[in-house]
């Protein structure tokens, strides 16, 4: 179903989330499942929620380091946490998250975008090197006016300073901006910041962040073409 034009009225920009959004964070155990077994999902679920644990400690307590460097230390936490999976395969699983999949309707949904005349670009906490090797392997590159990577100020989202790089690099208002992300506490940080903020919500989660709710939810990306 397409989005509601009222959501879309006045918008200049859409901007995207990168990892759960565009590219499909569980796409690198799903590639070596064999070889990671039968705690694959498990592994991958707290790859995950550590990455993400980890850069709201840190920019709570005011540090910083590059979201590759806490991938890494997540799966080491994710491994020690499965004993079960052979160690072995980690190399091999940090080499497929650079190369995350796409979801299938991502690229068609771009496109469709800026035929109709919008801006779009990605906003992540990837560091510039893991967001540009995962673009150029899923051919987006082409698709996006703007990449920006939240290692330009140092802090991860929902810090507004995020959510400024996009007003910035655009030259626009919040309020010109449809933030699209799958991730719900980046949507309530977005609204937070005045964008229009879009939850793709695949997985059927319940809603959150009661006070900062999304202009619109859909399941995938498609309903935005
Ligand atoms: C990103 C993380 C939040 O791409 O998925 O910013």
């Amino acid at each position: 179903m397409p989005l509601d034009p009222g959501l879309v009225r006045g918008a200049h920009a859409f901007v995207f989330d990168a990892y759960g959004t565009l590219f499909d964070v569980h796409a690198a155990v799903a590639r070596h499942a064999a070889a990671v077994g039968p705690e694959a999902a498990r592994l991958s679920e707290i790859w995950r929620a550590k990455q993400l644990e980890y850069s709201w400690v840190l920019s709570l307590a005011g540090r910083y380091e590059p979201f590759w460097t806490l991938t890494e230390r997540a799966l080491d936490y994710a491994f020690a946490r499965c004993p079960s999976v052979d160690r072995r395969v980690q190399r091999a699983l940090l080499e497929a998250y650079r190369t995350l999949d796409a979801y299938p309707e991502a690229a068609e949904v771009l496109a469709a975008l800026r035929r109709r005349g919008f801006r779009t670009g990605i906003l992540s906490n990837g560091s510039p090197d893991m967001l540009a090797s995962a673009i150029a392997s899923a051919g987006l590159a082409r698709l996006l006016d703007h990449v920006l990577s939240v290692d330009a100020v140092g802090v991860f989202k929902t810090s507004p300073r995020t959510y400024a790089l996009i007003t910035e690099a655009f030259g626009v208002d919040p309020a010109e901006v449809v933030l699209v992300s799958s991730n719900r506490w980046d949507a309530a940080g977005a609204t937070a910041f005045g964008f229009r903020s879009v939850w793709v919500n695949r997985a059927g989660l319940p809603d959150e962040y009661d006070d900062l709710p999304p202009a619109a939810t859909v399941r995938d990306l498609s309903a935005l073409a």
